[in-house]
């Protein structure tokens, strides 16, 4: 089966902080899963750069647009490879590969009458470069609630996209799949609010200079960079040998952007007769130390104290973080130090370290580190029921319950060896067999629980095969999920903490 999974194009004018690397290691995390479940997997992240902003900013530091925006989307590329995320592409908007397909879809648009000339009146927010509908204007009292600065009355000559036609398709399209918009919070926001009415929509600026995509047919105006960017997800595989991708699988993001994704986007693609996504996943947003991250405050998670957990804490644990804590369900979450720092030494040190260490050592100590053979399965009852939460829990992204199920497992199997004190029974002779019975099982608990982490932790989880003596993982999950996997006789590698104990 092919999987087709997406992040939001960045903004190229923004430095990466915790907000992208958040959606981009869930993307990974879901991306890793299904191609170890044999999935044929497309991944794409990139970032977005027609904005206004660039045009500025470039002009402040004495560059041309381009030159701004490649430096910013390196430093974007740069900061996933080091983060670990195996993207399968990267598009970036300024690219020709973009934009022919840009004008040709808007060419098409143009055609079939769902894109035409009119004039467009309303408030402008011009940081978010987007107008507000009255009565939002009204309820943000004239400001932008983005930053605070007054809305602009402004009139133009526009394109505008046919959205009004759309609303009933939509709604029915989200009664017949209601797992199209998720969380469910986020699903029936967005049907209340077409509910409300959908207007038309301007997509494109005049004055806009040559830093954008232009109307096909009118250079004065040039396409509104959310039309252009929301493009990008079917430009990337809009080519004869990466079509079959189409539609993608899911569209990951967070609420701020969702309306673009669950109601504009799925509407241009009615109005092209393409295939709508099968979901758009709205996660929530991480604020720091209980505070919501701003420039004003200057309290982002960035880069610099990103690197700082990596090299202090190792990236997996920081992936572990993001999947087990973050806010992939409705509600926000709270990046604390301390709190980051709890759940590794309690989770991953405490926890897993402790489990697989003394599985092994004691392997070591009492069978000279070669697995024993048994017929008695003491956990396989609980490893099924594990496994199929798990495996249910990642196919609906739910990576947060996925991993709480693991843990709880983990959390098992260290009771299991107090249950069963191996050391005690190691002095009696007559329990070798038992002995050999509750060895085996903690390391078959081992080795399921390294394949279930793979996707989280993919090098964390290579050292446990690496130590277990299974090697490299070359199967597919589902199947090496299943117990009893673990061929006697296998013969352990060396033995290391893999959570070195923080304070
Ligand atoms: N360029 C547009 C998206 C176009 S997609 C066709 C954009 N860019 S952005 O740089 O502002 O990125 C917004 C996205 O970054 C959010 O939807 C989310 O995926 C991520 N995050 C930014 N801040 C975040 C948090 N504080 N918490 C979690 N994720 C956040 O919008």
């Amino acid at each position: 089966m092919k999987f087709y999974v997406t992040t939001p194009i960045y903004y190229v004018n923004d430095r990466p902080h915790i907000g992208h690397v958040y959606t981009t290691t869930i993307a990974d995390i879901v991306a890793r899963y299904h191609r170890l479940c044999g999935d044929d997997v497309f991944f794409l992240t990139g970032t977005d750069e027609h904005a206004a902003k660039v045009v500025e900013s470039a002009a402040q530091r004495g560059l041309t647009p381009q030159q701004w925006a490649d430096q910013n989307a390196q430093a974007f590329q740069e900061t996933f490879k080091k983060l670990g995320i195996a993207n399968d592409d990267f598009i970036r908007t300024s690219e020709d590969r973009h934009k022919t397909k840009v004008q040709q879809y808007v060419g098409e648009l143009l055609q079939s009458g769902d894109v035409y000339l009119g004039e467009y009146e309303g408030w402008y927010d011009a940081g978010q470069e987007e107008y507000l509908p009255e009565n939002k204007a009204k309820e943000y009292e004239f400001k932008s609630p983005f930053n605070g600065k007054p809305l602009v009355r402004k009139a133009e000559k526009n394109y505008f996209f046919r959205l009004s036609r759309y609303a009933e398709p939509l709604l029915q399209r989200i009664a017949d799949q209601p797992d199209f918009i998720q969380p469910n919070e986020r699903r029936n926001e967005v049907v209340n609010r077409i509910r409300e009415g959908l207007n038309d929509v301007p997509i494109s600026r005049t004055g806009a200079g040559d830093w954008g995509i232009k109307v096909p047919g009118d250079d004065a105006h040039t396409i509104y960079v959310w039309i252009d960017a929301l493009i990008n997800y079917l430009s990337t595989v809009d080519t004869p040998e990466r079509s079959k991708y189409w539609p993608a699988d899911v569209h990951l993001l967070a609420k701020d952007i969702l309306w673009f994704h669950a109601v504009i986007w799925p509407a241009m693609l009615l109005a092209l007769k393409r295939p709508l996504p099968a979901h758009v996943y709205a996660h929530g947003f991480w604020i720091s130390e209980g505070q919501k991250m701003s420039k004003s405050l200057g309290n982002f998670i960035d880069l610099e104290r990103i690197d700082r957990y990596v090299a202090d804490y190792g990236l997996d644990a920081l992936r572990y973080y993001l999947a087990s804590n973050g806010p992939l369900a409705a509600n926000d979450s709270d990046f604390a130090e301390a709190k980051f720092i709890e759940v590794y030494n309690t989770d991953l040190a405490n926890e897993l370290g402790n489990l697989v260490n003394r599985a092994l050592s004691m392997l070591n100590r009492y069978r000279q580190g070669v697995v024993p053979q048994t017929t008695t399965a003491d956990l396989r009852a609980e490893a099924e029921k594990t496994f199929t939460v798990y495996r249910t829990s990642m196919d609906k992204l739910d990576l947060t319950g996925a991993l709480a199920e693991v843990r709880l497992f983990v959390i098992r199997a260290n009771r299991y060896v107090e249950e069963n004190a191996p050391w005690k029974l190691a002095k009696a002779p007559e329990q070798a067999a038992r002995l050999d019975a509750v060895l085996y099982n903690l390391l078959e608990a081992v080795r399921l629980i390294s394949v279930a982490l793979l996707p989280v932790m993919p090098t964390i989880a290579g050292q446990m095969r690496t130590q277990l003596g299974v090697g490299e993982f070359t199967g597919k999950l589902p199947e090496e999920l299943a117990w009893g996997r673990l061929p006697a006789g296998t013969k352990i590698g060396t033995v290391a903490p893999l959570f070195p104990k923080k304070v």
